[in-house]
């Protein structure tokens, strides 16, 4: 079931979803080949405070009384499993704390195709061999701070796994912009959640790491 809902200028489509939500890409390898990995969970979050618009904004969780933003809290689950190294992607210019000019200027950065700098640095990251990328869905597609994060993270060659928090719209396309962007990086199945559902997601997190292989 598909319905529209038009919050403070962003359209967001709602639908029922899955935990495990992959959307069909034949090129998606099903499981991370081999053992003994150095592991990176790279991901971009940007809770906002809360009451600022409690319908599309509202994508902090609190689990066993920690806050965190939706894609946080998944990217933190993943590094608990899985032993790897957490960096979270921050720009240079942090965005606005509030909704509707955050939603301004992520829109103004889609149109205009600006990938804002980031200020993340990463320590030896030729080193990684999997590399797990995490992003909320902005206006239908990743955040351009993603695309920054590739313009200055060669992910080419490496194992690429995908994790997405949105407010009903699914990946939305994301897979297939991410392997456009780094078409020489092999692609695991992802995992996409609804920020609604991420507080209780735990264990369909786990399930999915196991499904990929990605359990020590
Ligand atoms: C600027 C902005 C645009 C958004 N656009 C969409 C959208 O197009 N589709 C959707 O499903 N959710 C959209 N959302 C909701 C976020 O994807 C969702 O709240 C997500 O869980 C945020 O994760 P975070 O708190 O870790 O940043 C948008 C949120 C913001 C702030």
């Amino acid at each position: 079931m598909a319905t529209l809902l038009f919050v403070s200028s962003v359209i967001v489509a709602c639908s029922d979803d899955e935990p495990n939500n992959q959307d069909g890409d034949t090129d998606i390898e099903e499981a991370v080949p081999g053992t003994n990995h150095k592991i990176l969970i790279a991901y971009f979050s940007e809770p906002l405070p809360d009451g600022v618009d409690a319908v599309t904004s509202a994508s902090r969780v609190i689990v066993d009384g920690d806050l965190y933003g939706s894609v946080q809290y998944v990217a933190t689950v993943i590094g608990e499993v899985t032993g790897g190294d957490i960096v979270r992607i921050q720009t240079a210019q942090p965005y606005p704390g509030n909704f509707d000019d955050l939603a301004d200027q992520a829109n103004n950065e889609r149109q205009n195709d600006i990938h804002p700098a980031i200020a993340t640095e990463i320590d030896n990251f030729d080193n990684y061999d999997v590399v797990f990328v995490g992003y909320p869905i902005w206006w239908y597609q990743m955040p351009m701070a993603m695309y920054s994060f590739f313009d200055k993270f060669d992910c080419n060659e490496k194992t690429l796994i995908p994790f997405s928090t949105h407010g009903g719209s699914g990946w939305s396309g994301t897979l297939e912009d991410i392997k456009g962007l780094v078409p020489n990086a092999t692609m695991v199945n992802g995992y996409s959640i609804s920020r609604n559902n991420t507080a209780t997601s735990r264990n369909g997190i786990l399930n999915w790491l196991q499904e990929i292989g990605m359990t020590e």
